[in-house]
C-alpha cells in the first residue's frame, strides 16, 4: 500500500469499483430476509452503514419511514443515488462519512444495518460499538459478512487481499460469534446463507493485484477447498461460493 492509508486505498478501490457493483445479481439476494430478521416496520428509521451503492439502504426504504446510508466512497454514493431515483424513494438521506465515528447523536435510529463492509474495517470492534451507540434502546443492531470456518480463514483471506486491496480481513465463525458475544446487545440471532457468483463476473467487476494468480489459485482449488468457497465448475463456468453469516441483536 506504500503510503497510502487505508481509507484512501478503501476509496480508491471502490471508486473503481462502483460502477459495475450494482449490477451484481448475487448482491440482492437475501434482501429479505434482511427486513424480516430486523423486524422493519413503516416506523423505524433506519442507518445502513458503509452503504456502498445503496442496494440495502434501497430495500429497507421501501419497508420503513426513513433511511441514512453513510459511505466513505463519492462514487459509491453517487450510484446509490441513481438506485434510489431508479426505485423513486424519497425517503433517503445519503451522507459522505467514516463509520469508525458516526456522526449521529446517541440513540437516534431504530435499526443500525452493515452489509459486507465489516471486512474491511480496521478495527471491526470498535465500529460495532458506534452502531451501538447510535442505536435506540431495544433497537436491532445488525451485521452482514462473510464468515468462514477457522482452518479457512487464512487462505480466504490471501485470495481476498489478492482480488481487493482494501480488505483487511474477514472473521471466523468464531470470531464473527465472539464479537456479537461481548457487545452487550441482548437476543443476538445468527444466520447464514451462501453467496454464489461466477468467477468471471467477478474478476469483471474487481481490480486484483493480479488477476492471473488470483484465477489460477481459485481453478487449482476447484474439488479441493482450502479457499472456503467451493469453487465449482458448472457448465463450463466456475462459481464461487461465499458464505455469509448475519449476526442481529437488540440494544439494551
Ligand atoms: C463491499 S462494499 C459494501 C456496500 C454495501 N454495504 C452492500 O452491502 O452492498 C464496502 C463499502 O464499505 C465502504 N467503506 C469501507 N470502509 C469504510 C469506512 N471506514 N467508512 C465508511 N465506509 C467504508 C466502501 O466505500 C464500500 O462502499
Amino acid at each position: 500500500m506504500e503510503n497510502k492509508t487505508h481509507n484512501e486505498n478503501v476509496i480508491e478501490q471502490f471508486s473503481k469499483q462502483a460502477s459495475n457493483y450494482t449490477s451484481i445479481v448475487a448482491h440482492r439476494d437475501a434482501l429479505e430476509e434482511l427486513i424480516t430478521i430486523s423486524f422493519a416496520t413503516k416506523e423505524d428509521n433506519v442507518l445502513d452503514i458503509a452503504c456502498g451503492s445503496g442496494i440495502v439502504s434501497c430495500e429497507f426504504a421501501k419497508h420503513v419511514n426513513h433511511v441514512t446510508g453513510i459511505d466513505i466512497t463519492q462514487e459509491m454514493i453517487n450510484e446509490a443515488k441513481k438506485l434510489q431515483a431508479k426505485f423513486q424513494l424519497k425517503n433517503i438521506d445519503w451522507e459522505i462519512g467514516e463509520v469508525t465515528s458516526l456522526p449521529y447523536p446517541d440513540n437516534n435510529f431504530s435499526i443500525v444495518v452493515s452489509r459486507f463492509g465489516l471486512h474491511h474495517f480496521l478495527n471491526p470492534q470498535l465500529v460495532l460499538t458506534e452502531m451501538i451507540r447510535v442505536c435506540k434502546p431495544d433497537g436491532i443492531v445488525m451485521v452482514v459478512d462473510v464468515a468462514l470456518p477457522d482452518n479457512k480463514i487464512d487462505a480466504y483471506n490471501m485470495m481476498e487481499k489478492n482480488r481487493d486491496s482494501s480488505h483487511v480481513k474477514a472473521l471466523s465463525v468464531k470470531e464473527f460469534e465472539m464479537l456479537f458475544e461481548k457487545s452487550n446487545l441482548k437476543g443476538i440471532k445468527q444466520s447464514s446463507y451462501t453467496l454464489k457468483i461466477e468467477l468471471e463476473e467477478q474478476l469483471k467487476a474487481s481490480f486484483p493485484e493480479n488477476s492471473e494468480a488470483l484465477r489460477e489459485m481459485i481453478l487449482e482449488d476447484i474439488g479441493i477447498d482450502n479457499l472456503g468457497v467451493n469453487a465449482t465448475k458448472i457448465d463450463g463456468k466456475v462459481f464461487l461460493h461465499y458464505p455469509i453469516c448475519i449476526f442481529s441483536g437488540m440494544k439494551v
